[in-house]
Parts: structure tokens; C-alpha cells; sequence
């Protein structure tokens, strides 16, 4: 076909006619094998889709594997790496004062996709001791971690009131990875499998009409003996099968190591290299594990029966601030935990010398007024600021994190392009 193409002869008519010709021919076989391309690309797209949406649930879901994912499997995945990231919600807690960590947070969920809604803190002023619950330990919390504790407690009353289905609680200086709806997705494929691999059964729901209630006046049959535990599968309405814990920690900084062997490792390309897992480091990889107890209450799903234990435990006793009672029911084993390392989800802080150190922004905890940042302010950050667009850096005691791109770090980025922060600075030269 290419013969007359390539010929080198100066252009005669009759050449000219027969390139003519030979164009034409080409032009035809293209067609032909578009034609059959698009024939074979549309049979592919609709295989896809129908896979997507109606093929059966298998008889045999032990035989499934990542090649030949179900129907149900596919859909849980995709739910798991929804908006809300497959729970009924996201909330997030905010002090008033805190604007910068509720645009900080509405810029990270703007870029990645996440829809989030403010839930508000309970401010130093509205704590007094009449009613905050009894405690074994008096004079030990700060006013600053009773605040911090009921605010959570305020969700998991809600939960338990009206018997929600699992939601995902952040605090507001919460980080994620821009790319957190895949990654949420490839933990949910792999999470279900750890559960299977552990033939974990579903934690005691002591709520009304569950299937476990005592309750004398309940509708549900009290059933004597314990049916077989239902074989455990993906599904799309509950993608992180709740009934099976009590909490699920997404953000931690730091763990126990008790139980850390029961857990499963598996690759995750989003992961930068090179974290160490109790001695084991880790390439590519993310662990899934069951929670040997948690510091940090930064992001993490809870269940409505882990509601109802966390809010019970801290009405008998506060003898601890929120995530240490979370971690000594865990410990104690009374709390039925997960957790992911490292973390999706890690808190930031200000980078250095750019002024925010100095009026105490980088911790709620302490509560009370702050002092703004002093005329001579060391000022070295900016530069830092003006190369990267990012203010926002994960803080030092998360040393588990591991972003491949910080949705905060990306944000100018992603918003500004290749904008320069210095170029829209005051210019003392023109005064403009
Ligand atoms: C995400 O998926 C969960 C589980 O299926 C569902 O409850 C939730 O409503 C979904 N979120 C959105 C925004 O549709
Ligand atoms: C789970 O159950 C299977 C089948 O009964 C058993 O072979 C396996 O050892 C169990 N695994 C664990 C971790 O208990
Ligand atoms: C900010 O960064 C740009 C690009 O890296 C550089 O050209 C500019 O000089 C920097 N501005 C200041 C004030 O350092």
C-alpha cells in the first residue's frame, strides 16, 4: 500500500491519480477497523456496565477473587470512595474561634471531593462541673479536654438517639491525601477480606429491635441458641460492615502494640515507601489491623454500639481525656476497634517561623484568648510559604504518616496553578 507513497518519482499526473487512489484505499481500511474497533469497544463498555450494575451474587463467594470481583463487591468499593467515604456522614468538630481550620478544611474537601459538615465544639465557657459526669480521678482533665471530650460525646448521643449508621468524626485540623476516595475504596476491597480472614462476627447490639435485645418488652424473639453467624460479604449499603466493630480509627498517632499481628498488609501505590511497621518496613503498603488502642482522636468511624459503650463509660467514669478512653476500653478489651497505619488522615499545623506559633494556633487543648503574632516575628517560613504554596504541614507526633499528596500541600496548585505568592504581595517599589 505504501509503495506508491514512497515513491520518490517526481509528481506526474498519472501519479498523482493513482496517490489519489491509494489515499482512498487507505481511508477505507481505516474505516473499516474504526468500524469494527468501535463495535468491539462498545461490546467491552457494555460488558463492563452490566457487570457493574446486575451480575448475580455468587453462590460461592469464598471462590471470589480480584480477578472476578461480584457485582455487590464492585458497588461496595465504589460506595466506600463516595462523598462521605461510605458512612452517613462526615462530621467534623470546630471551635468558634477556628476559622482557618474551617477553610482549611472546606479547601481540602472543595479539591478532593469529600462532603463535610461542621459539627460545633463545646467552648471552655460552656463547661461547668455540675454537669460533666462523675470521675475516679477528680481535678485531672483540663478544661480544654472536657470540652474536647463532650463535643464527641455530643455525636455519640446523637447516634445513639436516633440510632445512626455509622458516620465518620474528624477534628477540624484533620489532613488527608488528595486522592482519599481511592483510597478509601482500596481499604474497603481489602478490609472486608481481613474481616473474612479473622472470621470476625458482629459485636453484641444491646439496641432496641436488634436481634440480640433482652429487652422483656421488645418485639424481636429472644432467640436461645446462637444462629450461625452469617457468612461475611461486601455490601454496598454498609461498605465497612459496622455491625462487625465498634470503632474504626482512620487518623491516629499513635497505637499500643497489643494485637498487632492480627492484621492484614497489602499494597497500596498511594503510599510512599519506607514506614515501619513495629520493626517491619513497609514498601508500598498499607496494614489494616485490629486496634491494639488509639492516641489521638484525629478522624474515625464509629458505630452506633460503639457510641452507646463510649458514651456510657465516659457517664460512669471521665477519668481520662476522649481518645485515652478510647484506647483503655480498647485495651481492656470492651471496645471492638480497627485501624489503619499509616493513617489516611493525620492533623496539621502551621509551618514554622511564619508567625502562628506564636499566638498558640497549633493547640486548642489549652483553650482561653491568644496574642497575636508580635511585629518582630521571625519570618524565615515565607519563603518556604511562597515556594510551595502550602502553609500547612502534618504535625511532628504523627511520625506514622505517610501522604503521597497532601490535599493542603497540592491545594494552591490545584486552585492557583502556577501562580506565585510573591507576585500578588504589596510591591514597596511601586506602593502596588
Ligand atoms: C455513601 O455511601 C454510604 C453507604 O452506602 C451511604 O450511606 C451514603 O449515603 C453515601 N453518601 C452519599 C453522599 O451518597
Ligand atoms: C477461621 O475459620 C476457618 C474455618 O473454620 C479456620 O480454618 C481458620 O483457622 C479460622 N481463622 C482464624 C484466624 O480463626
Ligand atoms: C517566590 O518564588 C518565586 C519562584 O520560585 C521567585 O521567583 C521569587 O523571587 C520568590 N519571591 C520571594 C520574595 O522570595
Amino acid at each position: 500500500m505504501s509503495v506508491e507513497l514512497g515513491s520518490e518519482h517526481s509528481p506526474s499526473r498519472s501519479s498523482a491519480f493513482s496517490r489519489w487512489r491509494s489515499y482512498r484505499q487507505i481511508h477505507r481500511t481505516f474505516l473499516v477497523l474504526l468500524i469494527i474497533i468501535t463495535v468491539f469497544a462498545l461490546d467491552r463498555y457494555r460488558l463492563a456496565v452490566t457487570g457493574t450494575f446486575t451480575l448475580p451474587r455468587r453462590q460461592h463467594p469464598e471462590h471470589e477473587d480480584v480477578d472476578h470481583p461480584s457485582g455487590q463487591q464492585l458497588r461496595s468499593i465504589a460506595q466506600a470512595g463516595n462523598s462521605t467515604l461510605g458512612f452517613h456522614a462526615i462530621y467534623y468538630v470546630n471551635m468558634k474561634t477556628r476559622y482557618d481550620r474551617e477553610d482549611a478544611m472546606a479547601l481540602q474537601a472543595y479539591i478532593s471531593g469529600l462532603d463535610i459538615q461542621d459539627f460545633p465544639a463545646v467552648e471552655a465557657e460552656m463547661i461547668d462541673p455540675v454537669g460533666m459526669p462523675p470521675t475516679h480521678r477528680p481535678a485531672m482533665l483540663k478544661v480544654g479536654e472536657k470540652g474536647c471530650w463532650r463535643a464527641h460525646a455530643n455525636i455519640w448521643s446523637e447516634m445513639v438517639r436516633k440510632k445512626l449508621p455509622p458516620v465518620l468524626i474528624m477534628e477540624s485540623d484533620a489532613a488527608w491525601d488528595i486522592n482519599v476516595r481511592p483510597i478509601m475504596s482500596r481499604l474497603n476491597e481489602q478490609f472486608v477480606k481481613f474481616l473474612q480472614s479473622i472470621n470476625s462476627t458482629a459485636v453484641h447490639d444491646p439496641s432496641w429491635g436488634s436481634a440480640h435485645n433482652q429487652h422483656p418488652l421488645a418485639d424481636a424473639p429472644v432467640s436461645s441458641s446462637r444462629p450461625n453467624p452469617p457468612p461475611i460479604d461486601y455490601d454496598a449499603n454498609d461498605p465497612w460492615l459496622s455491625a462487625h466493630w465498634d470503632l474504626f480509627s482512620l487518623g491516629q498517632c499513635f497505637e499500643h502494640g497489643q494485637d498487632k499481628d492480627v492484621k492484614l498488609v497489602y499494597p497500596d501505590a498511594r503510599v510512599p515507601e519506607g514506614r515501619d511497621y513495629w520493626g517491619v518496613r513497609l514498601e508500598h503498603e498499607r496494614v489494616v489491623r485490629k486496634s491494639g488502642g488509639i492516641t489521638c482522636t484525629t478522624a474515625y468511624a464509629i458505630s452506633h454500639t460503639g457510641a452507646a459503650k463510649l458514651l456510657l463509660r465516659g457517664a460512669v467514669d471521665l477519668d481520662n481525656p476522649v481518645d485515652l478512653l478510647m484506647r483503655r476500653l480498647t485495651l481492656s478489651r470492651d471496645l471492638v476497634a480497627y485501624s489503619v497505619m499509616p493513617p489516611v488522615m493525620a492533623q496539621w499545623e502551621y509551618l514554622h517561623d511564619i508567625g502562628m506559633n506564636e499566638r498558640g494556633a497549633q493547640s486548642d487543648i489549652n483553650g482561653g484568648k491568644h496574642a497575636d503574632t508580635p511585629f518582630d516575628a521571625e519570618m524565615k517560613g515565607w519563603d518556604h510559604a511562597n515556594r510551595t504554596g502550602s502553609v500547612w504541614i502534618t504535625k511532628a507526633h504523627h511520625r506514622d504518616v505517610a501522604f503521597d499528596k497532601m490535599a493542603l500541600g497540592v491545594a494552591w496548585e490545584q486552585i492557583l496553578g502556577d501562580a506565585i505568592l510573591t507576585n500578588s504581595w504589596w510591591d514597596p517599589n511601586t506602593g502596588d
